[in-house]
């Protein structure tokens, strides 16, 4: 009796350590739009309202730039000057290291927003070989506006942003970037019937009101 007794709340334990073990398992929102449809705004609405951390890889990259003795700050500035994707063994690491860092700091915050990734052929590749087995791609959010609206907001972001990308000439590039190589990732994933598209044409608060539904729905 005692045997059997001590079997099962072995089996329910381990039940529930196999439970948390998944629930830890890093659980990832890719986030994804033309260059201004208003993924970061978008993304700290979100942290606001649920709890995820927010990931930007260009926020990263900038960040690895600026990092005194990185050995890529010069690489990635042309890069992003250029309206460029850095190569993918760059980024994934950075965001890499960010995800366990958030975690390290706090097991609870597993659920994560990455945004502006994957952009290319080469981000998608980077993933599955580093990250695919060790997070989980719930869906790919994505902010979808015409290519002037997307110019108009990264203009007038320009103003203030201190951004070395956020002018004409570097818009054409990044349009053109998104057009080529990240709108084909995103067709990769509506394939898989694994992306959401919210009409970012309209204010902030109405494309929020969408990503909430969304969000309250399936997040
Ligand atoms: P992304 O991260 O996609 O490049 P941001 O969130 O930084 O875009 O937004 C780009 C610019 O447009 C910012 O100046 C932001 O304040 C503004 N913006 C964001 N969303 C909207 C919106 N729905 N309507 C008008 N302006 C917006
Ligand atoms: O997303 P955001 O507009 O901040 O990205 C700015 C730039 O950072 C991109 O135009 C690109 O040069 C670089 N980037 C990249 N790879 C990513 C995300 C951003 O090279 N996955
Ligand atoms: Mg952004």
């Amino acid at each position: 009796m005692l045997v059997q007794l001590q079997r099962a709340l072995s089996r329910s334990l381990s039940s529930v350590v196999y439970r948390v073990a998944l629930a830890m398992k890093p659980q990832v929102i890719f986030v994804l739009g033309g260059p201004g449809a208003g993924k970061g705004t978008q993304c700290t609405k979100i942290v606001e309202t649920f709890g995820y951390t927010h990931l930007s890889a260009g926020d990263l990259l900038r960040g690895e730039r600026m990092r005194e003795g990185s050995e890529f700050g010069q690489l990635i500035d042309t890069y992003i000057k250029d309206g460029r994707i850095v190569p993918v063994e760059i980024t994934i690491n950075l965001l890499k290291k960010a995800m366990e860092e958030t975690m390290r700091l706090d097991q609870q915050n597993f659920r994560f927003l990455i945004d502006g990734f994957p952009r290319n052929q080469d981000n998608l590749q980077g993933w599955a070989s580093v990250m695919e087995d060790k997070a989980d791609v719930k869906f790919v959010l994505f902010f979808e506006c015409s290519d002037q609206v997307c110019i108009d907001r990264c203009l007038e972001r320009g103003k203030s942003s201190g951004r070395t990308d956020d002018n004409r000439e570097s818009l054409e590039k990044r349009i053109k970037t998104y057009l080529q190589s990240t709108r084909p990732i995103i067709e990769q994933y509506q394939q898989q019937g694994k992306v959401r598209t919210v009409d970012a044409s309209r204010g902030v608060d109405q494309v929020f009101a969408d990503v909430k539904a969304l969000l309250d729905k399936e997040g």
